[in-house]
């Protein structure tokens, strides 16, 4: 895995847009997978500054959401459909057509299921799937103890999630679902690029154990080990605990420098 150690969440958010941008001027039909939280506000925010200002276009990428709460419909508040407008979708030129999002409101959930996997694989699968990573470890909504060749389906979130989550909702927790609509742990695993976003010292330990522990589906992230193109990009507090922290540092330098110089 490739780790990247960056100063602050703004610093973190601008490297992560800066390889969104790049894939999209690159390959202008990109399949592009997306996370919500709070981590990815700030590359979203970025990408939306590209758009606007620097003509980074969204007119032929499609989207695929990793996940969405089971029992919300889309106008909802916490949805995550409405998270995306808000925080993307309404502000670039991406066509409604090509925005993909599990329903969280069927009732058939497993031929639904089915049918999103079907259709990532029609458009020709993920190229860059950009992941949080929860306090549990969990990558999409695959909570400790999920299969690590999990396919899209739905879920039970446990407690934790649920606690972390309530910050969101209004009320007390009675009022955060219960269920989700997430893609799989083998699911992720097969988008060609995966991008693992981490901020601030609350996920200094799980980013510990999902990078340098042993792959477990106790920590779904811990999966991404198993991946050949994981660019893990943390601020200096979610990297404050790993062990290998000056290595990787040391190690971005020296490719940066024989990329740009060669071997000599
Ligand atoms: P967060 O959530 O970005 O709000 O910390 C991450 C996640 O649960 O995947």
């Amino acid at each position: 895995m490739r780790v990247i150690i960056e100063e602050d969440y703004g610093a973190m958010s601008r490297r992560a847009a800066a390889i969104v941008a790049a894939m999209i001027r690159d390959k202008p039909a990109l399949v592009l997978g997306l996370a919500t939280g709070g981590t990815p506000i700030g590359l979203y925010s970025e990408l939306i500054h590209r758009n606007r200002e620097e003509g980074l276009a969204f007119s032929r990428v499609t989207t695929f959401n990793l996940d969405e709460y089971y029992g919300l419909p889309p106008q909802h508040e916490q949805s995550y459909g409405h998270f995306m407008r808000k925080h993307l979708f309404d502000h670039i030129n991406v066509p409604e057509g090509n925005i993909h999002l599990p329903d969280g409101t069927v009732v058939d959930v497993d031929a639904f299921c089915r049918q999103y996997e079907r259709m990532i694989d029609e458009a020709g699968g993920v190229d860059l799937q950009v992941l949080g990573i929860g306090a549990d470890g969990h990558i999409g909504f695959n909570e400790p103890g999920s299969s690590l060749a999990s396919r899209t389906r739905l879920v039970a979130l446990g407690t934790r999630t649920i606690k972390d989550n309530a910050r969101f909702f209004q009320s007390n927790d009675q009022a955060v679902p219960r269920a989700a609509i997430t893609m799989g742990v083998g699911t992720i695993l097969e988008a060609r690029t995966c991008l693992l976003l981490a901020s601030g010292t609350n996920k200094a330990g799980v980013v510990a154990q999902a990078i340098e522990g042993p792959i477990t589906s106790q920590v779904t992230a811990s999966a991404l080990q198993l991946h050949p193109h994981t660019i893990a990009i943390l601020d200096q507090r979610a990297a404050s605990l790993l062990r290998r922290k000056d290595e990787y540092v040391r190690s971005e330098t020296l490719l940066r420098e024989l990329r740009a110089g060669g071997p000599g």
